[in-house]
């Protein structure tokens, strides 16, 4: 099983997969996702490294979110379902605290290429 799952990985090259994923994501980075971090005040919620804050616990912290198996415990932690969440939470879990932040979708890119570098 544990082959299988990595031979998958090796085929589609999934970043989620690796210790350190390497994120292929056109157009992204992760110095704007930052900025964009800020911007939508995603503190309010969450502890994130490198973004000063209040140290909240609404959400999860999100030091280390790349070595999660699942995002909002219901789909796969893929770069293509964590722009899709960040853009809209409630659209993947309509039972998500996660209110949707107005993030658009280069936004969504440029902060999920942050969130991936987070050790
Ligand atoms: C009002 C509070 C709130 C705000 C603001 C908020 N989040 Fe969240 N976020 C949550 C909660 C609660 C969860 C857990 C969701 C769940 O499990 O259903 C979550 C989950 C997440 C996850 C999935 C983490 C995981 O391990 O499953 C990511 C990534 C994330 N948020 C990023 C962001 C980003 C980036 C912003 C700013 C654009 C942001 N959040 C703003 C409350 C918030």
């Amino acid at each position: 099983m544990k082959e299988l799952v990595l031979g998958v990985c090796l085929v589609l090259g999934i970043g989620a997969c690796s210790e350190r994923p390497v994120v292929p994501m056109l157009g992204a980075d992760a110095d704007r996702g930052k900025d964009a971090i800020r911007r939508h005040g995603c503190v309010a919620c969450h502890t994130i490294p490198g973004i000063a804050g209040p140290a909240s616990n609404v959400g999860p912290p999100l030091a280390q979110v790349a070595r999660r198996a699942y995002l909002g415990g219901v789909v796969p932690n893929l770069p293509s379902e964590m722009i899709r969440w960040l853009i809209d939470p409630p659209q993947v879990d309509p039972q998500t605290a996660m209110p949707a932040m107005g993030i658009t979708e280069p936004e969504a890119r440029d902060i999920a290429a942050y969130l991936y570098t987070l050790d």
